[in-house]
């Protein structure tokens, strides 16, 4: 089991590699992979000394699963070579997350879709993964309607730029536009722009979250609207859902379902201040669920919260289970 990871400085690469390890992925050989900024330099992983590679060298040695995390560019142009050689992609980009003719896939939802002839695989946007994680066994049992969503994401989800500006800021500095990753301040600020704008002024990562939902929840009828907004917390989004059901529901039914689901906890009693926050989801596998509430002004719609960290399950997490998918299901 030759594993490539491309992008393996990245914040998500670099993640990839911690839970690589932590969840024991059965690999012979390793290859790190960074653009000519990093190619020759020493990376360690699992206790052992590498030295980064570049991407054409990685193809040569037609690895049998690359998981990309290089942005949809590298995505495009690299990602059908590997596949044509054999090599499976999983790809942390949005490159090919729409493309009719690749799977989109959470493991816990969709993942037994998954074929030996998936060459090119896509992991969805961090934002979607944590919510549908809450969402699939909801639709599953009452049927979703409409979903009304608004985002808290962190600037760690924009990568190592945005991170980098959070620093200057907090220390005081003002970052030039070249260490800018957002047109504003993203320190003490709250940005209601994830991603750049699209014709019908939504942005990118708002129709992501609709459009990515109905993909891997297969349903297209689901009407969804989303407000996307980046903060300056240091890893971790959070949602506040309004979903309304296509029956009614039984409050207790669905916080039950969810204590029930793998992969996510339950954070619930208000009473305690028991509730999801991003602080606390840092370093987690699992999508935490909160807040869980009838909404008052609609018989058969209610509210929750849901926080994840966004560089785990919203990303390495998802991509390295999809990998334990393909291995433990001989489907590689
Ligand atoms: N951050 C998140 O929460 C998150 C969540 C889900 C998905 N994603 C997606 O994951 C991808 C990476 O995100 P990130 O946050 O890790 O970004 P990042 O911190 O900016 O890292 C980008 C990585 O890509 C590498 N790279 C750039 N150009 C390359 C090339 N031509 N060939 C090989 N490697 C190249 C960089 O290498 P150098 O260091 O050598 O430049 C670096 O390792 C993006 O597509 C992003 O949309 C991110």
């Amino acid at each position: 089991m030759k594993i490539a990871v491309v992008g393996v400085t990245g914040l998500v690469g670099r993640m990839i590699n911690e839970v690589l390890v932590e969840l024991n992925f059965p690999y012979t050989d390793y290859i790190p992979v960074a653009s000519t900024r990093s190619v020759g330099s020493e990376l360690v992983f699992d206790g052992k000394h590498y030295t980064i590679k570049s991407i054409e060298e990685a193809l040569e040695l037609r690895p049998d699963i690359a998981i990309f995390s290089a942005g949809s560019t590298v995505s495009l142009a690299w990602a059908p070579q590997f596949a044509a050689v054999g090599t499976v992609v999983i790809d942390n980009s949005s490159a090919w997350r729409m493309d009719l003719t690749k799977k989109l896939i959470v493991p816990e939802i969709n993942g037994s879709s998954l074929t030996k002839d998936d060459k090119i695989i896509a992991n969805p946007n961090c934002s979607t993964i944590q919510m549908v994680m809450a969402l699939a066994p909801i639709h599953q049992r009452y049927g979703i309607r409409r979903l009304v969503i608004s985002t808290y994401q962190s600037f760690t989800g924009t990568g190592a730029k945005a991170v980098e500006q959070y620093r200057i800021e907090k220390n005081g500095g003002v970052a030039t536009e070249q260490e800018r990753a957002y047109h504003y301040p993203i320190f003490e600020n709250a940005i209601p722009q994830c991603d750049i704008f699209l014709d019908n002024d939504y942005t990118k990562e708002e129709m992501k979250l609709v459009e990515e939902t109905k993909k891997i929840l297969n349903d297209d009828q689901m009407r969804i609207t989303a407000t996307a907004v980046r903060i300056p917390v240091d890893g971790g989004h959070s949602e506040s859902i309004n979903i309304e059901l296509g029956k009614p529901f039984d409050i207790s039914d669905i916080k039950n379902m969810l204590m029930e689901t793998s992969g996510v906890a339950v954070l619930d009693d208000p009473r305690t201040f028991k509730y999801p926050m991003p602080l606390y989801s840092k370093g987690k596998n699992d999508v935490f669920v909160g807040r869980i509430r009838r909404d008052t002004s609609h018989d058969d719609a209610l509210h929750m919260w849901v926080v994840a960290d966004n560089l785990r399950k919203g990303a390495a997490t998802n991509t390295v289970q999809i990998a334990q998918y393909l291995v433990n299901n001989q489907l590689i």
